[in-house]
């Protein structure tokens, strides 16, 4: 069973960072989701991770460094766009894909020719890269096709039997992943809406293209269609569908964005926000989708939320989930 420390401790981040340094794996806070680090030099320490996810070989790894001056070390052709993006919201959910550096093993980037690289928010991620000193590649600490963890006790859940430490840094303030935005061709593409909003992007950069939610785009092998998913069926209600009358006698749970005082016979009730807040709700998702998995339903009903801001990520990660 893996150890659970205080990342506010200075000596488990210094316990941490003898691990990461060591090649071995550690989960660690940010502010989207819980990450699963390990040296992004050390082709060993990263195999570990694919391994301990059971994830694919050619879904790439995003890299987490300390401050904007060091992704010059590990990626070229940083444009005024890159820069422009990195000064707004760095620290922060937001992931650019870069032309890569041959130092970074073919198995961080899954043999592409391009990284993704962020700088977090989290102030523990944060201590981490700055006592390790290392870049840290780092996927969601979840099983391949599962919900992110956005607590350290659900990394211990899912994975606490494979990881040797796990920094505590409570619960993730975003909640959804960062955003990731390709800035290797002329047109700024956005391969995952995430934790910092499509508009935010484009008040920056002007406008960006989408990338089509595919089982194989192989701008980002990660966006598969069926992923984020939980156990249970869920179904996704049309935007502007009343909220039906569960059937008797079936187990049904209903996720709400913003409560229904009149909504009755559910099994399990969530509400993301009180007052229909996009950003309560990206930071309350993923631990209620977890609720939702635990509580033996027979499927659960899913409200739409408006496709602006947060909306978009919660909507995709909503769609992935539902899609099986
Ligand atoms: O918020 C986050 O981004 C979290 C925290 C831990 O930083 N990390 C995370 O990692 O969500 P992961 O591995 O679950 O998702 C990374 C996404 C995948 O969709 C992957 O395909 C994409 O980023 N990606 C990574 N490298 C890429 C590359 N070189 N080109 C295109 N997409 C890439
Ligand atoms: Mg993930």
């Amino acid at each position: 069973m893996s150890q659970l420390l205080s990342g506010t401790d200075p000596q488990a981040i210094a316990t941490a960072a003898a691990l990461l340094r060591a090649g071995e794996v550690v989960a660690f806070p940010t502010e989207t989701v819980y990450g699963l680090g390990a040296d992004a030099l050390k082709e060993r320490a990263v195999a570990q991770v694919f391994a301990i996810k059971n994830r694919p070989h050619f879904d790439p790894l995003i890299v987490h460094v300390s401050d904007q001056d060091t992704v010059a070390l590990y990626a070229t052709d940083i444009d005024e766009r890159a820069v422009a993006l990195m000064t707004h919201f760095w620290p922060g959910p937001l992931t650019l894909v870069l032309r890569k550096r041959s130092n970074l093993p073919d198995l961080v980037t899954a043999g592409l020719d391009t990284v993704a690289i962020r700088v977090p928010a989290h102030p523990v991620a944060l201590a981490l890269l700055r006592a390790a000193q290392i870049p840290i590649a780092a996927p969601s600490a979840n099983p391949f096709g599962y919900v992110s963890p956005t607590t350290a006790l659900h990394v211990q859940e899912l994975l606490g039997h494979a990881v040797p430490l796990i920094l505590d840094g409570g619960p993730c303030t975003v909640g959804v992943e960062s955003t990731v935005c390709a800035l290797t061709e002329k047109q700024a593409v956005i391969l995952r809406p995430g934790g910092v909003a499509v508009e935010a992007i484009e008040a920056v950069i002007g406008p960006v293209a989408f990338a089509s939610p595919s089982q194989a785009d192989a701008r980002s092998p990660g966006t598969l269609l069926s992923h984020y998913a939980p156990h249970v069926r869920l179904r996704l209600l049309v935007p502007g569908e009343p909220i039906p009358c569960p059937a008797e006698g079936a187990r049904i749970g209903l996720l709400l964005f913003k409560p229904h005082p009149h909504v009755v016979g559910y099994a399990v009730t969530e509400v993301l926000s009180q007052d229909g807040n996009l950003t309560e709700a990206a930071a309350h998702l993923f631990a209620a989708l977890r609720r939702l998995d635990a509580a033996g339903l027979d499927a659960v009903l899913v409200e739409p939320v408006l496709e602006q801001g947060l909306g978009r990520a919660i909507m995709d990660r909503l769609r992935r989930a539902t899609a099986r």
